[in-house]
């Protein structure tokens, strides 16, 4: 069974993805790592986020693994071209750039092939932006996540000062929906809910509670 997890920028989608992954036992596929992955490679290696050429190149030659060294559900380990880019993956620099490198269309159609992989023969929760619409059309569960922009703003703000960084929430805020506002125009595979999706609603939601409504979704459908 391939669960989807899709939805904007902080609306809960790892938290989320990653608690339904232990609880049912079920791998954990992190896309957005493996955008992130190549980015933080074309920066280490001076590739433009504009050469749409050399950033597809890369994402070709360079497939992005994850390693699950406790045989537990959550990958430990984020690697491509022999760095492990675990923590890398999550600096302000990527953050910056990933936007980029995800709409160029040959990045996407390399990293879609990856997905598709890693997932191949295998349960999985996939968690991004087009898991419902592009990468596994035939999934047997569909939810598009979602919450207010101040709500997700303020988990990105609690979120931040547990790791010893402390910003301004309307900041986060403004950053988060210029995110989205990219990633839902681009031309390739926008962020968008697929049609036959369920659209959760997590303002005001405990994790256990949305987990709760995306387990009774895979009982129904098993
Ligand atoms: O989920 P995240 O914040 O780690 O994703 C990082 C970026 O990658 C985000 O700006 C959108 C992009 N992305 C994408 O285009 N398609 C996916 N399936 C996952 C992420």
């Amino acid at each position: 069974m391939i669960i989807a997890i899709d939805g904007p920028a902080a609306s809960g989608k790892s938290t989320v993805a990653k608690a339904v992954a232990r609880r049912l036992g079920v791998r954990h596929l992190d896309t957005g790592a493996m955008y992130r992955a190549v980015t933080w490679l074309a920066l280490e290696r001076g590739v433009s986020t504009g050469d749409a050429e050399a950033l597809a190149h890369m994402a070709e030659e360079n497939p992005v693994s994850f390693e699950y060294l406790s045989d537990g559900p959550i990958a430990d380990v984020v690697r491509i071209a022999g760095h492990d880019v675990t923590t890398a993956v999550r600096t302000p620099d990527v953050d910056a750039n990933v936007s980029a490198v995800s709409a160029v269309p040959a990045v996407r159609e390399a990293l879609v092939a990856r997905q598709r992989e890693l997932a191949d023969g295998r349960e999985v929760v996939a968690e991004g932006r087009d898991i419902g619409t592009v990468v596994f059309p035939l999934a047997e569960v569909k939810v598009f996540l979602t919450a207010s922009a101040q709500e997700r703003a303020r988990r990105r703000r609690i979120d931040l000062a547990g790791q010893g960084v402390e910003v301004d929430e309307a900041e986060v805020q403004a950053r988060l929906e210029r995110r989205d506002q990219y990633d839902s125009s681009r031309e390739v595979s926008p962020l968008a809910a697929a049609g036959d999706a369920t659209l959760l609603d997590t303002t005001g939601l405990t994790v256990e509670q949305v987990v709760d409504a995306i387990e009774a979704l895979v009982e129904e459908r098993r």
